[in-house]
């Protein structure tokens, strides 16, 4: 059984796709049963298909009304933001208290907040000219990148680095220190510790 996951996402779902492969081999004890995006074109979806997944574009009419009636729908036991680019309600985020998660391309603190997300986010690194980047999992509450951290990672920024072969580094980190956040919370393991 395991618990049943509910993936946002806007984009491309490299994030998505790396949760799926370790429910299939059940590496995380639970499965993606409900994948939204907020923008039709988002890959994310496709992939969702491809597995079999019910995977639905959201538009923006009340789109957080329709968001919770689903998460409510589905059953939703924790709900994963993976390059979800827009801001929940409080009213999904205080019906799922701590049970909603977000990976970052950063560590958190630093380049948090509007306007941070992305490539803009390793951008700022490299031009920062930053020796070490990295990616933080924490949990969602009202503000943006703000709720408690879970896990991070530490990638150091190369001298022959650009924002494009940093991002890439970072994205398998994110891959990787989000699976392993979810398979612990799906085996009711609740202690942290960064990973550096
Ligand atoms: C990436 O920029 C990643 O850093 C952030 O969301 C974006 C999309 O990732 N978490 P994905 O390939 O759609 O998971």
């Amino acid at each position: 059984m395991g618990i049943r996951i509910a993936v946002l996402a806007s984009g491309g779902g490299t994030n998505l796709q790396a949760i799926i492969d370790h429910t299939e081999n059940e590496q995380i004890n639970g499965e993606v049963v409900l994948i939204l995006s907020n923008n039709k074109e988002a890959y994310a979806l496709k992939r969702g298909e491809q597995h079999n997944i019910p995977s639905f574009y959201v538009e923006a009419t009340n789109r957080n009304e329709k968001i919770l009636k689903l998460l409510k729908e589905y059953d939703i036991d924790f709900v994963v933001l993976a390059g979800y680019l827009k801001i929940l309600s409080k009213e999904i985020i205080d019906a799922f208290r701590n049970k909603i998660i977000n990976i970052h391309p950063s560590l958190l603190p630093k380049y948090s907040g509007k306007g941070y997300y992305g490539e803009k986010v390793h951008q700022a690194v490299i031009s920062n000219n930053d020796k070490f980047s990295g990616a933080t999992v924490h949990y969602v509450d009202e503000g943006i990148d703000t709720g408690k951290i879970l896990m991070q990672k530490k990638v150091k920024v190369l001298d022959t680095d650009d924002y494009i072969s940093l991002s890439k580094r970072i994205l398998k980190v994110e891959h990787e220190i989000l699976v392993n956040v979810i398979e612990k919370l799906s085996k009711g393991d609740h202690n942290f510790e960064s990973i550096n």
